[in-house]
């Protein structure tokens, strides 16, 4: 199977260089076009943030795209994860995006032999997500080695904690955990959030992912004030650290409002890198320098 399934399959030195390549796309413009290429996206899940960069870096790379409405398709009928991919394939399309709520489930579809783009399976990966959270602290730091990273909150349910944590291990990167016991498991160190605030160059937030039963054993208010980002906190942050977010952010509970934009934040920057990363994946796919 060819595509970007998960980051595990993937060398340091390829994931550097679609980094690198997303900057040079970013930074320099496109060298690239493939207007004869015709993609599909297929999400299972809702997506706001993933499924629309995906769509924006087909359109920048003249590919042609079709939004898949899974609710009006024949999934309802019964149709197998296999069968709408291979229908999609056999009707003409040259790649395909995929978000679905099962692990692993690009296991399913060994056989398919247009690409595929994993755009998030159930609490298992996110590698594009993953990707730009790593483009933008490599625009930020300029190198992986020796930051601290602490990623907080509900931590196991979360594929863009499990992704991360591995990826930025890799990297040179120390990763820390922070947030209430139930949500923590062994992905990182365990740190208290107040230690972690005086001394991590990343603070990365997670919401609580209520749609995969996540509970909460206390109020949203307390919960902000235990394990939420409010001004009293960043004011304690290193002079140089950043906040991070995959987002949807969940304003007033993993994060205070007046938190989201401010300056040392890079939420919504780390969507445009979005695009950028998506391009880049797409690209090394298409040339055959990713499998
Ligand atoms: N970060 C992320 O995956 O957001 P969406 O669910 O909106 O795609």
């Amino acid at each position: 199977m060819r595509g970007l399934f998960n980051l595990k399959r993937l060398t340091t030195e390829q994931i550097v260089d679609i980094i690198d390549y997303a900057e040079a796309l970013k930074n320099n413009g496109l060298p690239v076009s493939y207007p004869d290429k015709k993609f599909a996206t297929l999400f299972f899940e809702n997506s706001t943030r993933t499924q629309n960069s995906f769509v924006m870096a087909m359109m920048k790379l003249g590919i042609q795209v079709d939004q898949i409405d899974v609710q009006h398709s024949s999934v309802t009928k019964g149709e197998t994860l296999y069968d709408t991919v291979r229908t999609l394939e056999y009707i003409g399309f040259d790649g395909v995006v995929i978000r679905h709520s099962q692990n692993e489930y690009y296991k399913e579809l060994e056989g398919i032999n247009m690409p595929i783009f994993n755009a998030g399976d159930g609490s298992g990966s996110h590698p594009t997500q993953s990707l730009l959270d790593l483009m933008t602290i490599k625009e930020e730091f300029h190198s992986f080695k020796g930051l601290k990273c602490c990623i907080v909150g509900d931590i196991i349910h979360s594929r863009v904690a499990h992704t991360n944590a591995e990826i930025m291990k890799r990297l040179g990167m120390e990763v820390y955990i922070a947030g209430p016991e139930s949500f923590l498991d062994d992905t990182a160190e365990v740190i208290s959030l107040d230690e972690a605030i005086k001394t991590c160059d990343v603070i990365m937030l997670l919401r609580v992912q209520f749609e995969r039963n996540a509970h909460l054993d206390m109020t949203k208010e307390e919960y902000h004030q235990k394990f939420g980002l409010y001004k009293e906190r960043v004011d304690k942050m290193k002079k140089t650290a950043i906040i991070m977010h995959p987002a949807p952010v969940n304003r007033g509970i993993e994060i205070a409002d007046d938190i989201v934009e401010c300056s040392r934040s890079r939420i919504f920057p780390q969507m445009t890198n979005g695009v950028y990363v998506r391009m880049s994946v797409i690209s090394r796919v298409l040339e055959g320098k990713l499998q």
